[in-house]
């Protein structure tokens, strides 16, 4: 419900505010009053606006506006007509999610401003009690219809030399590995120049970072700069001033350069600040979904939380290939059967098979267009006589759609890919981006391949099939509107293990929440039970900077309501009583508490089963060992639980002893504290079962 608050006139306001070179126009205050927004107007019509959580400044004047590249002029100065105030308070629920009931509390401000030539623009500001999103909105007019963007001029002025956990800013690839380092000290150029594994980068220089971008200030607040509903627009990167710690939009362009074309009515995606002085506000917000628009499907109960197992990390580790020519062919039938089997033995829904179609021998590198055709399976691939087989075991092959970054070969053969699935059962696709766009000089975040992305995700839901996205641009909350485009890679996913230059750090996984997860689920692929890599390739000198206890507790510290058990049966098959965690843990939640956490150092998560009464906790550490002392508050009183832990064992370290865990088992009420050794780069994971 909307409750209009009123309508200023502000003739009226000006008149007060009159002889003063800078005006503040408005106030706006989050429903609980701590965080304050400010909007202010200088003399020479620069619009900008302030934002400060219990008087400390999280966001300096910043200024407002685009720079168009037709009709060529800048959006920057404005007479301000109207000033409207408004507050919403309702619930809703997610289809798939971290919590059942999804609170929606705002107050909201929107300026309709009025730039050169009579262009008219307006600002929606929506202050939440953990932060603040605002958008530019295009209304239809007389004097702008069609419009290209040539930038956008948008600024987040920091307050301060803030500690930042950072990407490279680059067009094509969000899968870096994080910097954490002052503002002052982003050197994005010399933070790219170490990676190796990156095949692809179109880095833009040494400014740039990319978001959800996390800070910490001196001062205890934590602060999250990203976007919300990015549709029919490019990715916003950020260009940082270093002596002022101020940022700038940088939207990612096209082939020639333009940043967007939009006809009015338009808008743009939500600019979104999340702060708080706890770290745990910041991974229980759910602002970036509260700014996405509700999706309009009639029915959504085809769409199911997933867990799989898949031909897919053996290649990686090079066990098998992808291609058949290589003779080391791994999806053939008889080794899918394999999986299969496993899959059905242990409750997975789905089995993925990565290298079914024909088209491997030369997909990567070549920026060839007909790479793939999505309909024609290898001659050891026997796909009818597997799709029997996975039935007979309740279990559903899931498709792969790598497209090499071929999209135009992609979007002419979706429809026949599709259907194909639909001929054979299936209801999910992995689809893929790896490599250089085409259309060529088009990136993986720019308009184009944003509404690409969108394409897919509409196209799918006409046919009931859930899409999961690797190497797409950054996520925004669009599972909302979208909820069959259940999760994204777009990050450093667990496969990077393998990458020899710089792989995966132990603190890593303390950060892709509050970065990467702050957009949407991750599919992540946990659950890596082998850590030397060279089980297949004896000159391999990479391997899993983990525990094995932490991969359990990646399924719970990492939101996906899609998990892959990433690892190969026979691995699994070496720890049968860990491996039972992976079999029990349930992917899609009722209730999630934040139990504990802190950027780049850990993460301990509680969630309860949307289907039972059952709680699971997952703890992660970074490359230092730490206690965690656990109080079990959250459960229900007057019911009791039994526990099973899994947790590190007392020689267990990421280096030396990754495969040293304990699992323990014992009864719980509510009010129990429990004390836990995390080993360096370790973890833990506990299923709580309520006792009938
Ligand atoms: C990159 C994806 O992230 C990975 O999961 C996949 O196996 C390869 N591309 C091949 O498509
Ligand atoms: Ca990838």
């Amino acid at each position: 419900m909307k409750n209009q608050i009123g309508v200023l006139s502000l003739l009226l306001w000006l008149g007060i505010h009159q002889g003063r070179s800078q005006q503040r126009l408005n106030s706006l205050n989050s429903p609980d009053g701590k965080l304050k927004l400010e909007v202010i107007s200088a003399e020479n019509g620069n619009v900008s606006y302030t934002l400060d959580y219990n008087g400390k400044t999280v966001i300096k004047p910043s200024r407002l506006g685009f720079q168009l590249a037709k009709p060529q002029l800048a959006l920057d100065t404005f007479r301000v007509i109207e000033i409207q105030t408004s507050s919403e308070d309702s619930s809703w629920e997610p289809v798939l999610g971290e919590v059942k009931t999804i609170r929606n509390h705002y107050n909201e401000l929107e300026l309709l401003l009025e730039g050169a030539t009579g262009i008219q623009i307006k600002v929606r500001f929506r202050v939440f009690d953990d932060g603040m999103g605002f958008r530019y909105e295009f209304p239809e007019q007389p004097k702008l219809d069609h419009f290209i963007v040539g930038e956008e001029l948008t600024e987040f002025a920091m307050a301060g030399n803030h500690h930042a956990y950072w990407l490279p800013g680059d067009y094509d690839t969000n899968e870096y590995l994080y910097n954490t380092s002052r503002l002052s000290e982003v050197d994005a150029l010399e933070a790219a120049g170490k990676e190796k594994d990156i095949a692809f980068p179109t880095l833009i220089g040494r400014d740039y970072v990319q978001t959800p971008l996390m800070m910490k200030t001196e001062d205890g607040l934590y602060i999250n700069l990203h976007e919300a509903a990015l549709v029919n627009y490019s990715t916003m990167q950020l260009e940082l001033d270093r002596e002022n710690f101020k940022f700038t939009a940088h939207l990612v362009p096209d082939a020639v350069g333009n940043k967007g074309y939009l006809e009015t009515p338009a808008l743009s995606p939500w600019r979104t600040v999340l702060v708080s002085d706890v770290p745990e506000a910041i991974l229980a917000s759910k602002m970036i979904l509260n700014l996405n628009e509700p999706h309009e499907m009639e029915d959504t109960s085809w769409i199911k939380p997933q867990k799989f197992i898949g031909v897919w990390w053996e290649m990686h580790i090079g066990k098998g290939s992808w291609d058949l020519a290589s003779g080391q062919h791994a999806a053939n039938t008889e080794n899918v059967k394999k999986y299969i089997d496993f899959a059905g033995e242990f409750g997975f829904d789905g089995v993925l098979v990565e290298g079914w179609n024909t088209g491997w021998e030369d997909w990567f590198g070549h920026w060839k267009e007909d790479v793939f055709d999505f309909v024609t399976p290898y001659a050891d691939y026997d796909i009818e006589g597997l799709t029997a087989y996975a039935s007979q075991k309740g279990v559903k092959l899931i498709m792969h759609h790598e497209t090499s970054g071929s999209v135009t070969n992609y979007e002419r053969r979706m429809d026949a890919a599709f259907r194909y699935m639909k001929d054979f059962g299936m209801n999910t696709v992995k689809t893929g981006y790896v490599g250089k766009i085409i259309p060529r000089g088009e990136h993986h975040d720019g308009q184009w391949m944003n509404n690409h992305y969108v394409r897919v995700a509409k196209k799918a839901a006409a046919y009931q099939i859930m899409v999961e996205a690797h190497e797409p641009s950054h996520p925004t909350g669009l599972h909302r509107t979208y909820p069959n485009w259940i999760a994204n890679e777009a990050a450093r996913g667990n496969e990077f293990n393998n990458a020899p230059a710089l792989g995966i750090t132990p603190e890593h996984q303390t950060i892709l929440p509050f970065t990467r997860l702050i957009g949407g689920p991750m599919d992540f692929t946990p659950g890596l039970f082998h850590f030397k890599l060279n089980q297949f390739v004896p000159s391999r000198t990479t391997e899993v900077r983990t525990t094995l206890a932490k991969q359990l507790a990646l399924y719970v510290t990492m939101y996906s309501p899609l998990q892959m058990a990433g690892d190969l049966p026979e691995n699994y098959r070496k720890y049968p009583d860990a491996f039972r965690f992976i079999a029990d843990v349930p992917v899609d939640w009722q209730d999630t508490r934040i139990l504990d956490a802190e950027p780049g150092d850990y993460i301990i998560i509680a969630r309860k089963d949307k289907a039972s009464e059952d709680w699971y906790i997952g703890g992660i550490t970074d490359e230092h060992e730490r206690i965690s002392e656990l109080n079990l508050d959250f459960l229900t009183r007057g019911t009791s639980y039994t526990a099973t832990i899994y947790k590190d064992g007392k020689d267990a370290h990421w280096d030396h002893k990754p495969e040293s865990y304990v699992i323990e088992s014992r009864k719980l009420k509510p009010g129990t504290v429990l004390k836990i050794q995390m080993a360096a780069g370790g973890g833990f994971a506990i299923r709580i079962k309520a006792n009938e």
